[in-house]
């Protein structure tokens, strides 16, 4: 069983910008090697913390489990699927499932990127590029619950 505290982790990993970035090809102009997608002003990281700290709960939906525990919410990859869409977007990670619309316009790859998963179990995208940012502090009022079958 996941125990819920676990999310109560305190870190954000936030990267330092300087680590590898995976093979030249690219230049920008910061010369770091990355392809640094350009966000909307005040849509940065800190813009997201502060967004996420005055909202009470990002994940807009009615509890289907007849409880008011998010953590009892057993989504399955059928529902999952149909939230696919920018304005309805969910992704799961890890067995945990999120909605990420309010994010997508706050991710440092940018949204078109992290449509690449909407609706999907994302765990294998994530983990190829960045398996070590703490998605659930920065997802925590996103949560929705747990994608059935897969419990991690
Ligand atoms: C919903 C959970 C996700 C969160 C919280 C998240 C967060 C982040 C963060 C913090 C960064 C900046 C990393 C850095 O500066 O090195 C980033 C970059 C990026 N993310 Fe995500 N991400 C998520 C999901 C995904 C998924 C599912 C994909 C792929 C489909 C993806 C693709 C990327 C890419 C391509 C970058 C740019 C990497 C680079 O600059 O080298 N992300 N994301």
């Amino acid at each position: 069983m996941n125990d819920p505290s676990q999310n109560r982790r305190l870190s954000l990993n936030v990267p330092n910008g300087s680590s590898n970035s995976g093979g030249g090809g690219s230049g920008n102009a910061t010369g770091s090697g990355r392809t640094k997608i350009a966000l909307k002003p005040g849509y940065g990281l800190m813009g997201w913390i502060r967004f996420q700290s005055n909202a009470k709960n990002l994940t807009n939906i009615i509890q289907s489990s007849g409880s008011n525990d998010p953590h009892l919410n057993m989504i399955t990859i059928t529902e999952l699927s149909k939230h696919d869409q920018p304005d309805d977007c969910w992704i799961a990670i890890r067995g945990k499932v999120f909605n990420i619309t309010a994010y997508l316009d706050y991710h440092p790859g940018g949204q078109d990127e992290l449509m690449k998963a909407a609706g999907k179990n994302a765990t294998n995208m994530f983990e190829d590029v960045h398996g070590w940012v703490n998605y659930e502090n920065l997802l925590e009022k996103c949560f929705i619950g747990r994608l059935v079958g897969h419990d991690f």
